[in-house]
């Protein structure tokens, strides 16, 4: 059966930091909306004042989860505890998967100039939570790109489109879409999507009405969609967003800080892990 998705919640965000310092958005992960299963958290982070992000995101343990970053603008320097390190430039994608654990840190690399960019945690079943660490990470040219019309243009980071572009990043654990789409004035997007993902679209600039409720979201805003098989999407002016679906897992979540297990018994183990140095 074909539906169209619709709008069914608005989330703002909350202003916060983490890290050393950087002052961020946290839009989902936070009190307004805890999570939106298999995503477990989204962070926007943006400024052009080196005091809010200079201090970066030095060394800290992940377990249980993927930690997907995507620079809008700015550099980032990434060093894990395996000896793994490289920089994530400006519509450059890494998809982490910290599995049985990681100590990694995450610092501009840049002492001035705008630094943005998102950041997602995607939720591992409990069968994929003590894996192997793996990075899939890709500069901005190695992502395929659709021009679909004239005026409206696609980064296909995973996922794939109704022209079968497909996206760089694997995973069959959600089936993830993750889509950067830019629009000029007045364009009408329509887009089929798994039927029961859940799914979500962030604003990074402009204003666009979502969904066959037509509900408006501007810059800063993420808007929760309802289940459907095709999304609608008309640009009010010039706008940016990205367009974020997945299988949910349908799992129970115990989280602890920088770890997201199934049970607060495996919360307290990767804690002691962490202290003991068996963590990574
Ligand atoms: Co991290």
């Amino acid at each position: 059966m074909n539906s169209s998705r619709k709008i069914t919640h608005i989330i703002n965000g909350q202003p916060t930091s983490d890290g050393d310092g950087v002052q961020l958005t946290r839009i989902i992960g936070s009190q307004e909306l805890d999570m939106l299963d298999p995503f477990l958290l989204l962070d926007a982070f943006g400024s052009d004042k080196p005091l809010d992000y200079i201090g970066g995101f030095p060394a800290h343990p992940h377990r249980g989860f993927e930690t997907v970053t995507y620079m809008l603008a700015g550099k980032m320097r990434h060093k894990d505890s395996a000896g793994n390190e490289g920089v994530i430039e400006p519509g450059g994608v890494q998809w982490m998967t910290a599995g049985k654990g990681i100590i990694h840190s995450e610092m501009p690399e840049q002492q001035e100039g705008l630094l943005s960019g998102l950041q997602l945690w995607v939720n591992l079943p409990a069968s994929e939570k003590m894996t192997q660490p793996k990075y899939q990470e890709h500069d901005k040219h190695q992502i395929p790109v659709e021009q679909m019309e004239e005026g409206i243009q696609v980064h296909v980071i995973a996922g794939e489109t109704k022209n079968g572009t497909t996206g760089i990043i694997k995973n069959e654990l959600i089936k993830p879409t993750y889509w950067h789409v830019y629009m000029n004035e007045n364009r009408r997007f329509n887009e089929a999507l798994p039927h029961k993902h859940n799914a979500f679209v962030y604003v990074i600039d402009g204003e666009i009405l979502v969904g066959d409720n037509e509900v408006a979201l501007s810059k800063g805003q993420l808007g929760i969609i309802s289940e459907g098989s095709s999304i609608d999407i008309h640009s009010q002016k010039q706008s940016q967003f990205v367009l974020v679906a997945g299988q949910p897992l349908n799992e129970p979540v115990a989280r602890g800080g920088p770890f997201v297990m199934n049970t607060k018994q495996e919360i307290v183990q990767a804690f002691a892990d962490y202290k003991s140095g068996r963590l990574a």
